[in-house]
């Protein structure tokens, strides 16, 4: 579904990324694991059209027309969701006009679905929001606003979902119950989840494919299953252990 290949770029004189490949089918959920300063957040920027991109062969969703050099609002329409590092939400907004900002994107994607049956459909699948609908936004918890955030980026039915770090500040059994979330985003809803992510379990918990990144390079690609080799990883991590795929 998504497709990457040998994608470079950097911040000005600065390589940040080096050739870097992945892939992410429909229905399955990639991680893209590394320590801080890897490189993670430039790369979902670099397909998001947010991040000057230096070479790259392609990028692409299910085939279709190379999407670098794109803007954002471009790769978007193409059905690129993207839930940014610190989520996005607007704190003095409710809940609704948080989600109603999401509607934009769909009456350009799918301008046959109501904003309505729209609004109807995301708050079904998140209970939780559904209660609070008139609560402002700032008023949920972390992990609350992490949901606000997904249910947003759901709401233009994206066929690929790039999520940065939505573990950050979470605590453990939140961070959890958001690996089961994007495992069944991408089960029930067939869509391609490629999650930026420094915690391991969490990865571990919902991930088909994992690689990991280590200063702007891709140095260990694996299963999900793999990931339960703690003492790899960390050596992956630190870079004493054989950059291997
Ligand atoms: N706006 C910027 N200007 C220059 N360098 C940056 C900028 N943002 C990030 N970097 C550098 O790019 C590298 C990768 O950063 P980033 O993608 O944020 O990593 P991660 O998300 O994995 O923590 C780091 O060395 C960081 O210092
Ligand atoms: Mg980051």
């Amino acid at each position: 579904m998504l497709s990457i290949q040998k994608l470079s770029c950097s911040y000005g004189q600065a390589p940040v990324l080096h050739d870097i490949s992945i892939e992410v089918a429909a229905g399955k959920v990639s991680v893209i694991l590394g320590p801080n300063g890897a490189g993670k957040s430039t790369l979902l920027k670099a397909i998001m059209g947010h991040m000057p991109v230096v070479s790259c062969q392609r990028i692409s969703v299910a085939g279709g027309r190379s999407l670098d050099r794109l803007p954002m609002h471009a790769v978007a329409r193409m059905g690129v969701a993207y839930v940014p590092e610190g989520r996005g939400i607007l704190n003095s907004l409710t809940v609704l006009e948080n989600l109603q900002l999401g509607l934009s994107l769909l009456r350009i994607r799918s301008p046959k679905e109501g904003a309505e049956a729209a609004l109807d459909k995301v708050l079904d699948s998140f209970p939780m929001l559904k209660d609070r609908t008139h609560v402002a936004a700032g008023l949920l918890s972390g992990g609350q606003q992490q949901m606000l955030a997904i249910a947003r980026a759901l709401i233009s039915n994206p066929s690929v979902l790039l999520l940065d770090e939505p573990s950050l500040g979470l605590a453990p059994l939140i961070r959890l119950d958001i690996a089961r979330l994007l495992r069944e985003i991408a089960d029930s809803k067939n869509v391609a989840v490629l999650l930026a992510e420094q915690d391991i379990t969490l990865a571990q918990r919902c991930a088909d494919q994992a690689y990991v990144l280590r200063r702007g390079r891709i140095v260990a690609e694996m299963a999900g299953g793999e990931l339960i080799d703690r003492e790899r990883l960390r050596q992956l991590y630190l870079g004493s252990a054989p950059a291997a795929s």
